[in-house]
């Protein structure tokens, strides 16, 4: 079976993971995946899951399996995170996975079985791996126009105007905040204008929620889902607390479906569980959990969130401070202006094989760059450095 197999390539992320680790340089920089860091250059473990977990370790009496939905208790938490009051908890079904990737599999996953034609549109550019997972199931897809590169910002009517293309029962993928790989955001109008476009047209919204807190705050964040939410009859949300607890590796994930029939999609969505893993992982969904129903808990993780927004916005404007002294121009202006953790900062391939290759500065080949990478250690160098190469 095995003699012939050729193994697939990894995603362009996952590549420049291996490169970063096998470069023995000591200067290099890593600009690439999206994980957060301290100025310090650590992904830490949050005081406030520290404390969830001792809570955890001193309580728990139990590794018996929870349920194919995972905690009830920990659902509720996160929908509460996400959705606010924005529609009733009857309206939503859900359940856990394995991290913000195994929410958007399930999702998918439950389209191609109950609607198998649909087509996803997906933003150009965005996350590498929500087109080859519409690959690898066979899906249809389609890209709608997102990023405008002149300015940094949406090309607001392009996008419109590709999605009034979808068709009834399409799935339309949008990032809930903090647009992977642009930085660039939709506006609460821009919000309506889509929430307005599905209700025209009764194409479904799919948001994919990776990052809330990251870019204005856990409730500015929410906001267009939430807009979406209240407006729609159906909306599909995959969410994951890889970053914005820093559960990375816990793998800490949910599904959320704002539909009528809460009772009949809870079932489908236990039975996709129950197909793909049985249950979902339960250590770091309990954590979350644990931290949000406990006030105390609650607000240091807020803090702790807050202080690794403030750490990236304050590298953002560092950067685009040094850009303008090295290049006497506003061409990074943008980067100001974006948010969470990434920006395009307008690079060709060859550019970013330069940067890597002679100054041990490590972005993705489309240009996309992790700001949270950043200190103020390597800004002035950085700054040179992408001055000179992109000149
Ligand atoms: C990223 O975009 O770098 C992160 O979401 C990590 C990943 O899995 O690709």
């Amino acid at each position: 079976m095995f003699e012939t197999v050729i193994p697939p390539e990894p995603d362009k992320i996952i590549r420049l993971m291996g490169l970063f680790a096998a470069d023995p340089r000591p200067g290099k920089v890593d600009l690439g995946v999206g994980v957060y860091r301290s100025p310090e250059g650590r992904t830490p473990v949050m005081a406030a899951v520290k404390a969830a977990e001792q809570g955890i370790w001193e309580r728990q009496e139990t590794k018996g399996y929870v349920g194919l939905a995972g905690d009830p208790g920990f659902l509720d938490a996160m929908r509460r995170l996400i959705l606010g009051d924005s529609v009733p908890a009857a309206r939503v079904a859900g359940c856990g996975t394995p991290g913000g990737t195994g929410a958007i599999r399930q999702v998918l996953e439950t389209v191609r079985r109950l609607r198998p034609e649909a087509t996803v549109w997906i933003s150009d550019p965005t996350w590498p791996n929500h087109p080859a997972i519409i690959d690898h199931l066979g899906q249809s897809r389609q890209s709608y126009r997102y990023y405008d590169a002149e300015t940094g910002g949406i090309d607001r009517d392009g996008m419109l105007a590709d999605l009034a293309k979808a068709q009834a029962g399409d799935l339309i993928l949008l990032h809930g905040c903090c647009h992977n790989p642009t930085g660039a955001d939709l506006t609460l109008a821009d919000w309506q204008a889509v929430a307005d476009l599905c209700a025209r047209t009764g194409a479904i919204p799919f948001v994919d929620m990776a990052y809330q807190g990251f870019g204005d705050g856990i409730e500015a964040d929410a906001a267009g889902v939430r807009l979406l939410a209240a407006a729609l009859p159906e909306v599909l949300i995959a969410a994951s607390c890889s970053k914005n607890f820093g559960l990375y590796r816990e793998r800490v994930g949910v599904v959320l479906i704002v539909s009528d029939a809460k009772a009949a999609v809870d079932g489908v969505l236990a039975g996709m569980n129950r197909q793909s893993y049985a249950f979902p992982p339960d250590h770091g969904a309990r954590v979350v959990q644990d931290i949000l129903s406990d006030d105390g808990l609650a607000a240091q993780w807020r803090a702790e969130l807050d202080g690794m927004r403030a750490v990236m916005q304050g590298n953002r404007a560092a950067l685009a401070a040094a850009l303008r002294a090295a290049t006497g121009s506003d061409r990074f202006g943008f980067l100001g202006a974006h948010r969470g953790m990434f920006s395009l900062i307008g690079a060709r391939a060859e550019q970013v094989d330069i940067l890597r290759e002679s100054h041990g500065i490590y972005l993705v080949g489309d240009g996309r760059m992790n700001v949270a990478g950043l200190s103020a250690a390597v800004i002035p160098r950085v700054a040179r450095a992408v001055a000179e190469v992109l000149a």
